[in-house]
């Protein structure tokens, strides 16, 4: 086992005896497919998971990751599809990407459709003509980052979104964040864009809220179902309760969640912040319960409290199984492996552009 497990994973997440048998058969499999395969992990996966991961990280180490692992013939990507089509997007056209599970999607990434999304540009550039950089959130469809592509766009991550979004205002004065309002809205006010520069496409009624030649950021209206159930009420709960504590948030969670926390970040940033506390620091964390989970166990010595045990878990990323994950290494070594995972040839080129180009600006 790789040697950063140690610190991600529990002793045995192996549930139950016919568990443990499918433990020991993924053991056996990926033994046997050696540096054939290499398997990445998002933070939100299950210990029973991730525990096999070669790597586990944010959407932005992912990406960098299969665009890097050129040498491994199958990529098996744990996670949600657009994860798994990033990673077919960036590798090599040798290597071929499988997910335990392909219909683990992410509901966020599935509120903008390509249709629509061509409808509100084809509005906005008859309002404010071709003035706009459009940006989309890594969790959205490779059809969408091929439409960012083809447009002089770019794709961005939780990790990168300021960054992005500087590069965005040097090519044009305003920019169509999609599909994360929450990420975008929460990017735009920490670099002090004031909240009339920002508007938000109601793609329900497919019609601008605000006014379009004072926008500087144009939002979709996207959210992450997971995110946003976290609450103020809950932030200020736990403040009350234990005064020092650092409470530290995703930046899919609203605004107001976001302004009241003491930090937001991805991913490996919400990690980062615990592994760098001292011995004794007291954390709520607003993510998704695994990962909070899995940070209380990793750092006994700290406490880690999940902002909301109730409502965090991310269900697709629930998809991955062991029962499915052994499906795909055994289906590998026999040369039947489900679930493949391949973006047509002209939707991958356009999207591929939007992608270097945020790994080229991060
Ligand atoms: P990260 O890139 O921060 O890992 O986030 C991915 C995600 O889907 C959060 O909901
Ligand atoms: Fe999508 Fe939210 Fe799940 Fe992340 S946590 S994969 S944004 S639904």
């Amino acid at each position: 086992m790789p040697k950063h497990h140690a610190e991600t994973t529990r002793k045995n997440p192996a549930g139950s005896i016919a568990e443990e048998a499918l433990v020991a058969r993924i053991t056996k499999a990926r033994e046997a497919l050696g540096g054939r395969v290499v398997i990445l992990c998002h933070h939100y996966q299950p210990d029973v998971i991730v525990q096999f991961a070669d790597h586990v990280g944010d959407s932005l180490n992912l990406s960098r990751l299969a665009a890097s692992r050129k040498e491994a013939r199958y990529i098996v990507f744990c996670g949600v599809y657009f994860m798994a089509e990033t990673a077919d997007i960036l590798s090599s056209p040798e290597q071929e990407v499988y997910m335990p599970d392909p219909d683990a999607g992410c509901p966020m990434a599935d509120m903008a459709r390509l249709e629509q999304v061509e409808r509100c540009w084809g509005e906005l550039t008859r309002l404010v003509g071709e003035t706009i950089v459009p940006i989309t959130y890594v969790n959205s469809s490779a059809e969408i980052k091929q439409f960012c592509g083809r447009r002089n766009g770019v794709v961005c991550t939780s990790s990168n979104a300021a960054k992005v979004m500087d590069w965005a205002f040097e090519q044009a004065p305003r920019l169509l964040f999609l599909p994360d309002q929450n990420l975008g809205r929460n990017t735009a006010l920490a670099k002090g864009i004031p909240k009339e520069e920002i508007a938000l496409w109601d793609r329900g009624k497919a019609r601008l809220q605000g006014d379009p030649n004072r926008a500087k950021v144009i939002l979709w209206d996207g959210f992450c179902p997971v995110h946003v159930r976290f609450t103020p009420e809950q932030v200020m709960r736990f403040r009350s309760r234990y005064p020092g504590i650092r409470i530290i948030v995703h930046p899919e969670c609203t605004e107001e969640v976001v302004r009241l926390a003491d930090g937001s970040g991805s991913t490996e940033y919400l990690i980062r912040e615990v592994r760098e506390a001292e011995s004794g620091s007291v954390f709520a964390v607003g993510t998704e319960l695994r990962l909070v989970k899995r940070l209380a166990s990793t750092f006994p010595d700290r406490t880690v409290y999940p902002l909301d045990e109730e409502h965090s878990i991310c269900v697709d990323m629930s998809r991955s199984t062991p029962g499915r994950l052994l499906a795909v290494l055994e289906g590998l070594l026999e040369g039947r492996a489900p679930g493949k995972i391949q973006v047509p040839a002209e939707t991958a080129e356009w999207s591929r552009v939007a992608l270097e180009r945020m790994l080229a600006i991060s």
